[in-house]
């Protein structure tokens, strides 16, 4: 496994629709392990293709015991009355910000070994869902704000972004950030 580049806001493939897959290859589980792996790296819960640099229709997504993979996701309903709660993005390091989404959905596509799959979703889970189907349609959770809101999220990742000259993220493995302690504490 390796870990991946996540690219931030301001790199163009976050706004770039993507694809649908024809078949689960094994260099798409290779980037399904990738991804569970960049994603646990950055300490997050779900991780869209885009976000590292790739235009297949597919998220990763791991809260509390569920951790699934998804091809060609498709919501089949949503429904509830809309619940607002805050959001952040590993595209977009440091901002966050209420967003309101249906509380409980239905998805489908295909698992990550390519079986046809309904999965009914509520809670964290399903905002997670909605989050990553988003990004596969070019969608950021501030398309979300009012419009001052944004003005100010946007101006407050100016700041952060500089952080980032070629737009991407470079992480260091869970594993690997345990060892640098280690020798630190010798
Ligand atoms: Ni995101």
């Amino acid at each position: 496994m390796s870990l991946l580049e996540i690219h931030v806001l301001g790199s163009p493939v976050l706004r770039e629709p993507t694809k649908p897959v024809e078949a689960v290859t094994d260099e798409l589980r290779r980037l399904v392990d990738d991804m569970f792996e960049t994603m646990h790296a950055a300490k997050g819960i779900g991780l869209a293709a885009p976000q590292v640099g790739r235009l297949e229709r597919l998220f990763v997504a791991e809260v509390d015991e569920h951790k699934i993979a998804l091809f060609n996701p498709e919501i089949v309903s949503a429904t509830g009355k809309p619940v607002k709660a805050e959001e952040g993005c590993l595209s977009i390091p440091e901002i966050y910000g209420d967003v309101e989404r249906p509380p409980s959905v239905v998805v489908r596509g295909l698992d990550g070994e390519g079986q046809p799959v309904d999965l009914e979703a509520s809670g964290l889970l399903a905002r997670c869902f909605l989050h990553e189907i988003d990004h596969l349609h070019g969608r950021l959770f501030l398309d979300y704000f009012g419009v001052f809101k944004k003005r100010s999220a946007l101006a407050a990742w100016e700041r952060e972004k500089t952080k980032y000259p070629a737009l991407r993220r470079t992480l260091v493995a869970a594993k690997d950030l345990a060892e640098q302690h280690n020798e630190e504490a010798l």
